[in-house]
């Protein structure tokens, strides 16, 4: 039922639960929704893949090509991506700080790694002194 309506972002982000469910891959819209319990990913990716441009979540799955070619029966037309939230839904990944990940910073870390075996060696020299 491949179709040719072209939709808005917030039109097709309404259908976001188990049994209306649409989504966006690569510029199309999918309506999802009596696919869901034969989906072998799991209706719960499916449902997480709502409401956004969920392009990038199929591919990462490396869908094999009997997979993508079962997806021209569920498209339902085109997304208008000029509808599209600007930034996607992409999440950065998170930057860990430089130097440690509780973020302490990197010249801290090299005073330490450097004070912290004189200390020893300063212990184990006054252990000695004063137990001989
Ligand atoms: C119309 C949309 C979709 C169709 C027709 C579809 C179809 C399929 C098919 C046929 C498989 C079995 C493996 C294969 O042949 O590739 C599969 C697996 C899977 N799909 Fe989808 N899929 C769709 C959308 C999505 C989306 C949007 C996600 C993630 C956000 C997703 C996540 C997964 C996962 C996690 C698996 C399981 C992979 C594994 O366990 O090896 N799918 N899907």
């Amino acid at each position: 039922m491949a179709g040719s309506k072209i939709y808005r972002f917030d039109e097709v982000a309404k259908h976001d639960d188990a049994e209306d469910c649409w989504l966006i891959v690569s510029g199309k819209v999918y309506d999802v929704s009596s696919y869901m319990a034969e989906h072998p990913g799991g209706r719960d990716v499916l449902l997480s893949a709502t409401g956004k441009d969920a392009t990038v979540e199929f591919d990462n799955v490396g869908h094999s090509s009997s997979g993508r070619e079962l997806m021209d029966n569920y498209c339902v037309g085109t997304i208008d991506s000029s509808t599209l939230p600007k930034d996607g839904d992409r999440v950065k990944p998170q930057q860990a700080p430089e130097g440690s990940a509780d973020g302490t910073p990197e010249f801290v870390m090299r005073i330490l790694q450097f004070i912290a075996p004189v200390m020893i060696l300063g212990f184990a020299f006054v252990v000695r002194h004063f137990t001989k």
